[in-house]
């Protein structure tokens, strides 16, 4: 399966995934990693792996639909069977997950449905949650709001900090993001009348 990864900062996730991609065993493949944010650390990590980078500054575009465009011509062009957003900082427009629908995962910093949007670790930390961890689904028209795939959680400690926190949390989206990307590409999970569904046994 033909995988775009995209980015917009120190693509750990990414790497993580295009680590996963380098077992032969593995179903899936980086084709190309995609950013809006030409300092994005991540690309170097990409460009090391030897993956194709492709960066939109937003800054060259007139507008949101045109920077859009570009992105999905592009994407075109490489043919995706699946889209991994991985620390990408931007929502896709209806028009974008209308075509790859059931085809976008997107990695989130909390357990969804708590927390969804930004600023994860804090909120978890000031609401006294005793756990935290991470979401990997399908990406649909709400923001973070898609059908679940893998979730992964880990205790919030004592006297945690948002970044102790965030690390701990970035750990386990380590291990959970390559699992859901391994489920997908061999059919083992899907999307259907927008809920995940496990085919066979997960
Ligand atoms: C991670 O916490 C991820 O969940 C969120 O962005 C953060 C950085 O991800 N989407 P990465 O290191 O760029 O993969």
């Amino acid at each position: 399966k033909r995988v775009v990864a995209f980015i917009s900062g120190s693509g750990s996730n990414m790497v993580r995934l295009a680590e996963a991609c380098a077992d032969p065993d593995f179903p899936a493949e980086i084709v190309a990693v995609f950013s809006d944010k030409p300092e994005a650390g991540g690309l170097t990590k990409a460009e090391a792996f030897g993956i194709p980078t492709f960066v939109f500054p937003r800054k060259n575009y007139t507008s949101k639909d045109a920077h859009e465009e570009a992105i999905l011509d592009e994407l075109e062009r490489q043919q995706p069977d699946i889209v991994c957003l991985a620390g990408y900082m931007r929502l896709l427009s209806g028009r974008f997950i209308s075509r790859y629908e059931g085809k976008i995962l997107n990695i989130h910093p909390s357990l969804l449905p708590l927390f969804p949007g930004l600023d994860t670790h804090r909120r978890a930390i000031e609401a006294g949650m005793k756990i935290a961890g991470c979401t990997v689904h399908f990406v649909t028209e709400g923001m973070d709001e898609g059908p679940q795939i893998v979730q992964a959680a880990v205790p919030v400690l004592a006297g945690d900090t948002p970044a102790d926190l965030a690390a701990r949390v970035l750990t386990v989206e380590h291990r959970a993001y390559p699992l859901a990307l391994r489920l997908f590409a061999e059919g083992k999970v899907r999307m259907e009348d927008g809920r995940a569904v496990v085919v066979g046994a997960a």
